[in-house]
């Protein structure tokens, strides 16, 4: 099942969207999510006002919460057979034009009230900070606060039984309060080498290189992400990518 709201945003079947292999501290986290979502959509928990709605994902650009959110819905829907997933991209929502941003998200709830009833529905606000930049005019302010009141009074309104809503941000200290503390909020983690590794391994697999150039390439990668503070999956995949290339690896 397809379904376009505007030009912009389109609802999909969980089950339709790239199967990853998630990094092991990344598949437990994905774990967690999955398993209270799934407790929810089989409605176990019997209230009007329900103090659970979602998780928000927190964590350096990179990290992996994007994919998470993904997989999730993924499983969601393999499993419950009916889980539909909606991407809000945050940057395309907070257009510059005035007004518009609210309009867009009044439209998304009023979409979103009318699909859960066919369907279970995971939402995924993505970069939700995008979002909500304060600016420096009052006029801004006046415009922030309109946004974020219209989406903590909706994310009040939605039951858990059919809808959940999830978030990511790579800058929480932009994220207001309000929305923060509706969500349950996870901390993406730093990745140790060897799960990073995981991830650079799974790059030179699937190239046509010789065993022996793999071991020297995946030496080169593993030395110059030792000297990295904090790196992350897409550090690790970048540098496979510049190591493979300025080493003519990937070259005919
Ligand atoms: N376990 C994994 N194995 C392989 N690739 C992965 C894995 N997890 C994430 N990726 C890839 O790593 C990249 C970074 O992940 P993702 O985009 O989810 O990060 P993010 O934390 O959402 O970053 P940002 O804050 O910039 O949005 C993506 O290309 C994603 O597909
Ligand atoms: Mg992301």
């Amino acid at each position: 099942m397809e379904m376009k709201i505007d030009d912009e945003l389109e609802v999909v079947s969980g089950r339709t969207l790239p199967e990853v292999d998630l990094l092991p501290q990344l598949k437990e986290i994905e774990g967690i999510i999955s398993r209270t979502c799934e407790y929810f959509f089989k409605g176990n928990l019997v209230m009007k006002n329900s103090p659970f709605k979602g998780f928000i994902l927190e964590g350096p650009p990179g990290t992996g919460k994007t994919e998470i959110i993904k997989q999730v819905a993924r499983k969601l829907d393999r499993r419950l057979q009916t889980v539909s997933f909606l991407f809000v991209d945050g940057a395309s929502i907070a257009a510059p034009k005035w007004g518009d941003a609210e309009k867009k998200l009044r439209s998304i709830f009023r979409w979103i009230k009318k699909q859960s009833k066919n369907s279970k529905l995971l939402i995924l606000f993505d970069d939700i900070e995008s979002l909500m930049l304060t600016r420096g005019t009052e006029l801004a302010k006046e415009w922030h606060y309109s946004i974020n009141s219209i989406l903590f009074h909706e994310i009040d309104k939605l039951n858990p039984y059919k809808v959940i809503v999830c978030a990511t941000t790579n800058r929480p200290d932009l994220v207001d309060e309000a929305i923060r503390t509706r969500l349950y909020p996870i901390q993406a983690p730093n990745l140790p080498l060897d799960q990073l590794m995981i991830a650079v391994n799974e790059i030179l697999e699937a190239s046509n290189m010789k065993n022996e150039d793999k071991k020297f390439v995946a030496e080169k990668i593993k030395e110059k992400l030792k000297k990295m503070e904090n790196p992350t999956i897409r550090d690790a995949r970048q540098i496979t990518v510049m190591e493979c290339i300025e080493r003519r690896l990937w070259s005919v």
